[in-house]
């Protein structure tokens, strides 16, 4: 049997345009996707847009439009952003897609004949913008701990998950290691979270755009309920052939499942969204929660700070690859990091340019000169070589090691070792100084191997870089078997893989 990967991103809020800080979370999982890809994997990847609830209605009423016709736009500016920066999804799901609504109103009756669900009064407080029920001691200085805005009253009718005869069962399941986060994190979030856990409210009577449950048509759905289900509907409304909600989330099966989110929707996603796979006979994920996109004075980057940065102008402006490198590489997983465009220049040139791009085009020049273009096959072999292999090897293993427990970050800087080793070799063995007796064949040879090598390496993050190498070596990228001999081939003209920014 083949082996199977699943991926999945949040899915955003369209109620505006997404900003870098989006675009992170996408391209990690876009990073992991390729790399499983390359590793021979099946895989499937899911992102999409969380269309219902009050945040969004009340947008469109101020706008004077239609829910529907309002997010409709903005959801394709979503798609937009992807097509630039090469989000190769196989799915992208809208909670108002017909399909997700229809399964998400039976799974709804299917938790209250299970007795999971039932009816009560809500009272207390909702901040709208985080779609989030909070409790008078979880507000910082009397506003919404995530986003710092009012929270407002909120009276009503509603139905109840019972959540909280699940308390054990999540700390389990949290201790057992499925959530990828700091031990000092899972401490924080039960204590805070779930030696206190409450039944959660999931419907709504005061307002209306929200998918109506059968039982009772004046309620609507909580929007994190109906939201978190993406994750179980995107298999029957982007369908594919192997994947299915069973084959994914039934408790016998063994596919691989990472869903990423920020670290504050974690709790949604490491607390309520595992009741709910439990209560609906699902197995587990493993969530891996990320840290943010900070400015250079530490803020978090959002749109209700008005410190935001668009992707799109980045994008335009630098380049795909440099963005999603610097995202990728220079946020350690896990934990904020900063942006700015003084501190990409700064790796574009010193990375990109100077240590990757500048080995490729010394290698091809010398290939030029000494050989016509013609790689030639290996001569002697040294300690050089064998040094340099040493070290490949185990940058290799170091890398895939780093892959599979999802350290994006640390993956990224293994591979721009290998493009280091190979700088060194040049140093050492000065190719322009030695004749072929004297091995200067041998050292074309393996520089052009060891290309093969860190690009394979680098291409889950320089999707167009990577592929104007493969193009250019006349080898397709695959990490199963990285020894390629290229003796023989004719290696044409190559442009500058990255310019110099000043
Ligand atoms: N709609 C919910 C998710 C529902 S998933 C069932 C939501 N949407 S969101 O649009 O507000 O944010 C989605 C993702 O963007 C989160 O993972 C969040 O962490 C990420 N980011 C938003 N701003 C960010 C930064 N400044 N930095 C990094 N990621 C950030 O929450």
């Amino acid at each position: 049997m083949s082996k199977k990967f699943f991926v999945s991103t949040p899915i955003y809020y369209p109620n505006d345009k997404l900003h870098i800080g989006h675009a992170y979370t996408t391209t990690l999982a876009d990073y992991i996707n390729r790399y499983k890809k390359l590793d021979g994997y099946e895989t499937y990847f899911v992102t999409g847009s969380d269309e219902h609830g009050q945040k969004i209605e009340d947008k469109a009423k101020e706008l004077n439009q239609e829910p529907y016709n309002y997010v409709t736009s903005i959801v394709e500016t979503f798609k937009d952003l992807w097509v630039k920066l090469g989000i190769e999804y196989d799915s992208f799901v809208r909670t108002t897609d017909e399909t997700h609504k229809k399964i998400v109103t039976e799974n709804f009756s299917k938790l209250v004949e299970k007795d999971f669900i039932y009816k009560g009064n809500y009272e207390g407080l909702y901040c709208k913008s985080c779609e989030t029920f909070l409790t008078q001691t979880q507000l910082t200085d009397g506003k919404c701990p995530e986003c710092g805005r009012e929270v407002e009253k909120v009276s009503e009718e509603s139905y109840f998950l019972k959540v909280s005869d699940f308390k054990d069962f999540v700390k389990e399941k949290l201790q057992s290691g499925n959530v990828l986060l700091s031990k000092n994190r899972i401490d924080e979030l039960v204590n805070n979270f779930v030696d206190d856990l409450q039944d959660l409210s999931v419907t709504r009577t005061s307002f209306e755009w929200g998918i109506p449950i059968n039982e009772d048509q004046k309620h609507i759905i909580y929007v994190w309920l109906d939201a978190l289900q993406n994750y179980l509907t995107t298999f029957e409304i982007n369908k594919k052939e192997g994947w299915s909600i069973d084959e994914v989330w039934g408790k016998d099966s063994n596919i691989e499942i990472l869903q990423l989110v920020g670290k504050e929707i974690t709790r949604f996603h490491a607390i309520y969204w595992p009741i709910i796979l439990e209560m609906l006979g699902y197995r587990q994920p493993r969530v891996l929660a990320h840290g943010w996109i900070v400015t250079d004075s530490g803020e978090k980057m959002s749109k209700s700070k008005g410190n935001v940065i668009d992707p799109i102008k980045l994008i335009d402006q630098y380049g795909r690859d440099a963005i999603r490198y610097y995202l990728i590489n220079n946020i350690e997983t896990g934990k904020d990091g900063k942006f700015s465009d003084k501190l990409l220049i700064e790796e574009i040139n010193g990375i990109l340019v100077n240590k990757y791009s500048n080995l490729v085009s010394r290698t091809n020049a010398m290939n030029k000169k000494y050989f016509d273009g013609v790689v030639p096959s290996q001569g002697k072999v040294g300690q050089h070589e064998d040094d340099l292999w040493d070290k490949i090897n185990q940058e290799i293993k170091t890398y895939k090691e780093q892959m599979n427990s999802y350290q994006f970050s640390a993956s990224t800087k293994t591979a721009i070792r290998v493009v280091e080793a190979l700088n060194l070799y040049i140093d050492k063995t000065e190719p322009w100084k030695i004749s072929v007796e004297e091995g200067l064949d041998t050292v074309i040879n393996n520089l052009v191997k060891g290309i093969y090598v860190s690009t394979t390496l680098l291409a889950p993050a320089l999707i167009d870089t990577s592929e104007v190498v493969s193009k250019w070596l006349g080898e397709e990228l695959s990490l199963e078997n990285l020894e390629k001999d290229f003796s023989g081939k004719t290696l044409d003209e190559l442009p500058h893989l990255f310019e110099r920014i000043k």
